[in-house]
């Protein structure tokens, strides 16, 4: 598996505080089976953080990537950054201050639980005229997703792509999120589920429950499409392979 969203680099936001855990980490998820994972660390958060790409990201990167081959844990790590969407954002693209996946065409994002809707799709809008694909985190998670799921049929069909997280399947963020999680399954939206682990005994990188689940609930080719084939393409920078979406009705 290929997982695209773990809060592994260590020391720089809420997710693993220090070396021991990343590679802690780093264990359990070359355990459930993944053999590649992008190190998001939270950008651009207002008043929080910033994380922007510059000399201290990339030595954090590659001190990471040094450690994995030091202790022999066969793991590959991606450059990466969830992105918080504010409409700075196309602005700090052309800046170069924002890492894509792998350094490539996807752009891993991320909203407010409450957000207006105009204002993402203005920000999305925005990374698509600058040639790269907004890959939105945890769409099932947001509010304004809840009431009209809609809203995420809209974004596939502007060109932007959907992770969802594996925790939302598995009722990790209660009743609510799991039928929103399982909708947006049903209806062909998500392009890959990812991790958004934090740490490694809470909401950590496990990935097998969760693709034991989708292969229950939508057959093998499900979690093979989810969490390997489609990660492989985006790294890759090529087009996902998405099934045929169709739409929410409108309430
Ligand atoms: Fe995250």
């Amino acid at each position: 598996m290929i997982d695209l969203h773990v809060h592994i680099m260590p020391g720089v936001d809420d997710g693993s505080p220090d070396m021991e855990e990343s590679v802690r980490m780093a264990k359990i998820a070359v355990g459930s089976g993944v053999f590649a994972l992008a190190a998001t660390p939270h950008c651009n958060i207002p008043e929080e953080a910033d994380n922007y790409d510059g000399s201290q990201f990339r030595e954090n990167l590659q001190r990471l990537q040094q450690e994995m081959e030091r202790q022999k844990i066969p793991l590959t790590i991606y450059s990466g950054m969830e992105v918080f969407g504010t409409p700075q954002v196309p602005q700090l693209l052309d800046e170069g201050k924002l890492v894509p996946l792998n350094d490539g065409r996807y752009l891993l994002i991320e909203f407010a639980f409450e957000e207006d809707p105009d204002m993402i799709w203005k920000v999305l809008d925005g990374i698509l005229e600058r040639g790269y694909t907004p890959l939105i985190a945890h769409p099932e998670r947001y509010f304004y997703v809840a009431r009209d799921p809609q809203l995420t049929y809209e974004w596939l069909q502007m060109g932007c792509c959907l992770q969802m997280n594996k925790g939302s399947i598995l009722g990790r963020f209660g009743e609510d999120v799991r039928r929103v999680a399982l909708d947006l399954l049903d209806h062909e939206l998500i392009s890959c589920v990812a991790s958004d682990a934090h740490s490694s005994w809470r909401r950590t990188p496990y990935m097998r429950e969760a693709w034991d689940v989708l292969e229950e609930d939508f057959g093998e080719d499900c979690p093979a499409l989810l969490m390997e084939e489609n990660p492989k393409r985006i790294v890759n920078s090529r087009k996902v392979y998405q099934l045929r979406p169709y739409g929410f009705a409108r309430r």
